[in-house]
């Protein structure tokens, strides 16, 4: 197996499965959501989430009116409402009509928090800057919604209950089993 090294990068995005995610967003009445690929927890105290999205997008733009962010992680069931919300404009389509999108009640702000979602977070906007093509949009956590049977006595996901969706890049989606897991304790690890 040989190693090619090249110095375009095009293919950048394709190199590691990413969990797919559906951010929501509302203001001034509308409501939307898209698919999320490029997100990550990036402070316990204070919980912060980013989310890398561009300008172009409408969701963009609610989140600049309102200062508020939803992120919902589904199961791998959902992967084709992704696929929708990710395939379509919400400056043309009314999407939680359009593809039938059932709804929770948030709590701490007014973002849409979706009923299929294993886990959400309703975040307020900490920071947004911009970064190459995208933003940077840094939220505060604020409430977190989470469905008691994901999780696995240690209080992880329990592979066995609930899929992640995993993205890998040019419309290809898998998923993560719980036939996979390994418990690799760091302690004994880093000291072999
Ligand atoms: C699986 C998947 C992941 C995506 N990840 C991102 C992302 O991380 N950032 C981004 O700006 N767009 C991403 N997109 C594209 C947006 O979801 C898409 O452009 C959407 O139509 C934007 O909707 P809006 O204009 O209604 O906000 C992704 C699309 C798919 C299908």
């Amino acid at each position: 197996m040989a190693k090619v090294i090249s110095e375009s990068m095009g293919e950048l995005y394709q190199h590691c499965p990413r969990v797919a995610t559906i951010v929501t967003a509302q203001a001034k009445g509308k409501e939307n959501a898209m698919a999320v690929a490029l997100h990550t927890l990036l402070s316990f105290n204070p919980p912060l989430y980013v989310i890398s999205i561009t300008p172009e997008r409408f969701t963009y733009q609610l989140i600049v009116d309102s200062k508020e962010f939803g992120i919902n992680f589904l199961p791998f069931g959902e992967a084709e409402l992704v696929a929708s919300v990710g395939g379509s404009k919400g400056q043309e389509v009314d999407k939680f009509q359009r593809f039938n999108i059932a709804k929770d009640r948030p709590v701490k702000t007014a973002v849409p928090i979706l009923k299929a979602a294993y886990a959400a977070y309703e975040c307020k906007l900490f920071d947004d800057r911009g970064y190459g093509d995208h933003r940077l949009l840094v939220g505060e956590i604020v409430a977190v919604h989470l469905l008691k049977e994901a999780l696995a006595p240690e209080k992880v996901l329990d592979l066995d209950k609930v899929s992640p969706i995993l993205y890998l890049g040019k419309e290809l989606y898998a998923t993560a089993s719980g036939d996979t897991l390994r418990k690799l304790d760091r302690e004994v690890y880093g000291r072999r």
